[in-house]
Formats: structure tokens, C-alpha cells, sequence
């Protein structure tokens, strides 16, 4: 298993190209199921997550052709498999977002329940709520979601469905499986997240009628099929983020590009407060570094967009390790996101938990250690106390961080960090200048 050797200690400096946002890539790529036309999604990122979805849709008899590397070209037309097996789902729960899809085309889905994970138990109960409202029969065999489209009908029916608790994914698969629905999906209290915009924006492109994506109320009017579409992914605002982080954390100067800065705004803003400066040179540049004053504590509390993400909790908490002051980080969204806190603890940070609460006093000198990767965004956490701490620091595990970080050693070393990965993987092989480095 690779790991990541840093040596601390250096400010960053340069610029850095942002890639397109997984989290949006993984919902786009499923929705090219609703159509036996060509999807084409441009700026997809070259991570591993997007590597898993490719094969889940491959498996199901799509065909997936990439004529460039960030370009992937779905085409649907002859699928024979309605199953996202258990070994797909434990390795990325997001193959759970075939299910709405294969419903809605093609009256029935099996999709395996992903159990818990690295950072909660993360059911998925909403997503079933909310299609038995659009009339599937929902059956749970052997660890399986079954899913059937209404007997007799032999299509979803478009319905009322109130989520009682804000879910991405849930938002996203419900959205895709009222597209093609008999009649009117309303859904409240749905995701705002730039993410689930994007989704819409693609179903739109294909010829589904989605309207109020980016409030709490979406309604869809069912179409009888959906035909081919391209689109652009946007950019991914927690790489964004995490670039932000990396300049303020070593006292460096960054320049991002191939951003979206309003998708960033409550970290942009938070991270003023605590003293970093960034700047909005245009609508897609963002300039940081930190601060002549020095970074200050101040507390966060995670909910789901616009507020705080959860997704940049671990960041933050890095950051507020180098912070004058106490700061109290609240996790409201998922109920085990602290791992990365212990391994931060071994590198001298002073962290209490208590709960879904945890109190960071800073500043400290972290010292290099070594250290356990526990999941996507506590790796980013670790990588970025590791670019600050005196000494070395092994990161263990970091296949975690390759599920969502496109070569995150390579654009940071562009920048001045002194990391390196050892031993070899998929996507260390690629030059820097196919990975976004400028
Ligand atoms: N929840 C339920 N029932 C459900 C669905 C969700 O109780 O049926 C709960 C979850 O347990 C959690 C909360 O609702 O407490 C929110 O979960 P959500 O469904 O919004 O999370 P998700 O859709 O599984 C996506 C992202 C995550 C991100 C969360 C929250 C994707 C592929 N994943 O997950 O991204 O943390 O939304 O913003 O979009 C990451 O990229 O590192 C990552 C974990």
C-alpha cells in the first residue's frame, strides 16, 4: 500500500489547477443510465472513485469511452445487469446511485446496502422512503436492496416526498428516478448542494424538466425518455477548499484556478475570520495566503450547504491547531468524523472530543509522526498538518485519499512541498502535466 512521506516546514508558493468535483462526476456518470443515448462529461477527475463508478457501469453493460483523459463518453444502450454488487458497494457507497436510474429505465434494480463505514452507520432509508413514494416495491434479500417498478403500471409515479433529514445522495437518486416518472415529483426539504445543481443541470441537458435544484424544493415533471447530453463537471469546492487550507496552514501564497469561488463562499468567509486572506481575482481565480496578523481561532459547526461542510471539518481542524486561541469544531452530519483528531494528537495538537464536539487549542508546533489515513477527507487533514509539522511524516493508507484527491502530491510539490509517495500506484504514473499542475 503506497504511503506519503512529507518533510514540514515549507510555505507554499504558485498556482494550482482545481479539478472537477467528484462528488458531482459520480451522480452525472449514473444518470447517463437514464438514456440508451451518449453522455459525455467533460473535467471529470482522474481519481479512483470515478475508476470504481466506470467499472459499476461497465459491469452493467454500459459502454464507457474515454477520448480524453478527464473526458468519458457513457453510452447505456444494451444494459443487461440491474445489480451493483457488495464488493462495488463496500468500496464506495456512492454505486448506491445506480439504483434510481435502473428503477426508473428499466422497472427493477438490485443494489447491495452498504453497511457502515470509516465515519458513521450512513444509512440509506430516506432513498427507499422516497422511492417506495414514487410506487416501487422495495424488498430487502440477503443484504440486497430489491426494487421493483409499480405492478401493472410498470413505471414510477411521480409523488410528494418530504426528506426528514437533508441527504446528497438521497436528493440525487430520488431526482434521476422522478425524471422519467408518470407525472409531477415534488421533493422538499432536498440537498442545495452545488452538487445535486449540477445533476439537474445534466438531466436538463438530456431533456428531463427539473426546476428549483439549489433550494429545498425540487419539482421534476416525468418525461418518457431522455436522450443525449454533454456537459462540464464543476469544479470540486473541497479540493478548493483544501488548497485554501494548505496555503494558510504553511504561512504561503497560493493561487487557485479552475475554481468556483460562490461554491466555496462559507469556507472562504470562515477562513477570513480566522484570519487568512483570500481574494476573488475573477470568477473562477482565487488568491490566499495568510494574513500579516496570524491565523485566530474560531468555531465551526458542520451542516449541509450553504453552511460549513462536513467535507472540510478535518481541514479546518488542522488549521486551527496553527490558530491563536480555542476553537470548537461541531460534526452535526456524521457521528464518528474525528479520526484524524488522534492522529493529530500523536503529532502534539491539543484536541478533546467530547461527543460530536471537539475543542482544538492552538498554536502548537506539530512534530512529524506516523500516521494512519482513516478516510477521504481525514487523509487531506493529515497530509495538511504533516506540510506544517517539524520532521518527517509517513502517512499510511493513502488509497483513501486517492478516491477523491487527483495526484495531491504532485500539484502540492508543484507548489513547494516537500512530499513524495512511496511505492507505486494507478494514478502515480501519470506526468504532472495530465494531473493539473500549471
Ligand atoms: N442519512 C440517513 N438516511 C439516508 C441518507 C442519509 O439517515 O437514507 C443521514 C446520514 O447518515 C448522514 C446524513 O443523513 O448523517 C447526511 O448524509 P448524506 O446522505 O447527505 O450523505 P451522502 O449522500 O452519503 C454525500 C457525499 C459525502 C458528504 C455527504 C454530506 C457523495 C458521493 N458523498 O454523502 O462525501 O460527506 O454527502 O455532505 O456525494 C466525501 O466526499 O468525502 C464524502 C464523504
Amino acid at each position: 500500500m503506497d504511503k506519503f512521506r512529507i518533510t514540514g516546514g515549507r510555505p507554499l508558493a504558485g498556482r494550482v489547477s482545481i479539478s472537477g468535483a467528484k462528488n458531482s462526476s459520480l451522480p452525472c456518470m449514473a444518470a447517463a443510465l437514464l438514456t440508451a443515448e451518449p453522455v459525455v462529461l467533460h473535467n471529470v477527475p482522474y481519481v479512483r472513485d470515478i475508476i470504481t463508478q466506470r467499472r459499476l457501469l461497465e459491469d452493467l453493460g454500459a459502454t464507457v469511452l474515454t477520448p480524453e483523459l478527464r473526458t468519458h463518453k457513457i453510452t447505456a444502450a444494451h444494459i443487461e445487469v440491474f445489480e451493483a454488487p457488495y464488493d462495488l458497494v463496500k468500496t464506495m457507497r456512492a454505486s448506491v446511485l445506480v439504483l434510481g436510474p435502473l428503477l426508473a429505465r428499466f422497472g427493477k434494480a438490485k443494489v447491495s446496502l452498504p453497511g457502515g463505514c470509516a465515519i458513521g452507520t450512513r444509512p440509506i432509508d430516506l432513498h427507499l422512503e422516497g422511492l417506495q413514494h414514487l410506487g416501487a416495491e422495495v424488498n430487502l434479500e440477503a443484504g440486497y436492496v430489491v426494487a421493483r417498478a409499480p405492478a401493472g403500471r410498470g413505471r414510477l409515479q411521480g409523488a410528494e416526498i418530504h426528506f426528514d433529514k437533508v441527504t446528497v445522495t438521497g436528493t440525487e437518486n430520488l431526482l434521476m428516478a422522478a425524471t422519467l416518472a408518470e407525472g409531477k415529483t415534488t421533493m422538499h426539504n432536498a440537498a442545495r448542494e452545488p452538487e445535486v445543481v449540477d445533476l439537474a443541470e445534466l438531466l436538463n441537458r438530456m431533456g428531463a424538466r427539473v426546476r428549483g435544484a439549489g433550494t429545498p424544493t425540487i419539482t421534476v415533471e416525468g418525461v418518457e425518455a431522455l436522450g443525449p447530453a454533454e456537459h462540464t463537471i464543476i469544479p470540486d469546492r473541497i479540493e478548493t477548499g483544501t488548497f485554501l487550507v494548505a496555503a494558510a496552514i504553511t504561512g504561503g501564497e497560493l493561487e487557485l484556478r479552475d475554481c468556483r469561488p460562490e461554491h466555496s463562499a462559507t469556507v472562504i468567509s470562515k477562513l477570513r475570520e480566522a484570519g487568512v486572506e483570500i481574494e476573488e481575482v475573477n470568477q473562477s481565480t482565487l488568491h490566499v495566503r495568510r494574513g500579516a496578523g496570524g491565523l485566530r481561532a474560531r468555531d465551526i459547526t458542520t451542516e449541509p450547504h450553504p453552511r460549513f461542510p462536513t467535507d472540510m471539518q478535518a481541514q479546518y481542524m488542522a488549521l486551527m491547531t496553527q490558530a491563536e486561541g480555542r476553537s470548537v469544531i461541531k460534526e452535526t452530519i456524521f457521528e464518528n468524523r474525528f479520526m484524524h483528531a488522534s492522529e493529530m494528537q500523536r503529532m502534539g495538537a491539543r484536541i478533546a472530543i467530547d461527543g460530536r464536539t471537539a475543542i482544538v487549542d492552538g498554536p502548537v508546533h506539530l512534530t512529524g509522526a506516523r500516521l494512519q489515513a482513516s478516510d477521504l477527507r481525514a487523509s487531506a487533514c493529515l497530509v495538511l498538518a504533516g506540510l506544517v509539522a517539524a520532521g518527517e511524516t509517513i502517512i499510511e493508507r493513502v488509497y483513501h485519499i486517492d478516491r477523491g484527491y487527483e495526484k495531491i502530491e504532485a500539484k502540492l510539490r508543484s507548489v513547494g512541498a516537500d512530499i513524495e509517495r512511496l511505492r507505486e500506484s494507478v494514478t502515480a504514473s501519470l506526468p504532472p502535466t495530465e494531473i493539473g499542475v500549471l
